[in-house]
């Protein structure tokens, strides 16, 4: 298993979105409402990035063309994406977040 630190708490508001890399994926980090969630950075539908796009609890919007996925296990909520995205394991430790491999 790898992990990697994606920054403090200070550095994660409510809000936020980072991107990390873990082993061959860019990972986006998000801080909603509802808890800390790390899926993989490329909609299923055309490789966009998610990065920037609407949260809302505990789901994210694609920029470009709308579909939603859900942020704790990377399935696709609607159209236009119908293949789930990697979703990674979130740790809150004392000295920051940390995403970790499924593996
Ligand atoms: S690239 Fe994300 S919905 Fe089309």
């Amino acid at each position: 298993m790898q992990k990697v630190l994606a920054g403090t708490m200070e550095e994660f508001p409510i809000g936020t979105q980072k991107i990390v890399e873990l082993e061959d994926d860019y990972v986006l980090v998000v801080h909603s409402i509802s808890g800390f969630w790390a899926i993989e950075d490329r909609c299923s539908h055309d490789d966009n990035e998610l990065f920037g796009g609407e949260v809302t609890d505990n789901t994210i919007k694609c920029p470009r063309h709308g579909a939603k996925f859900d942020l704790e296990t990377g399935k696709a909520l609607c159209l236009p994406a119908v293949k789930a995205i990697k979703s990674f394991a979130v740790s809150l430790e004392p000295d920051g977040v940390y995403v970790l491999s499924r593996d």
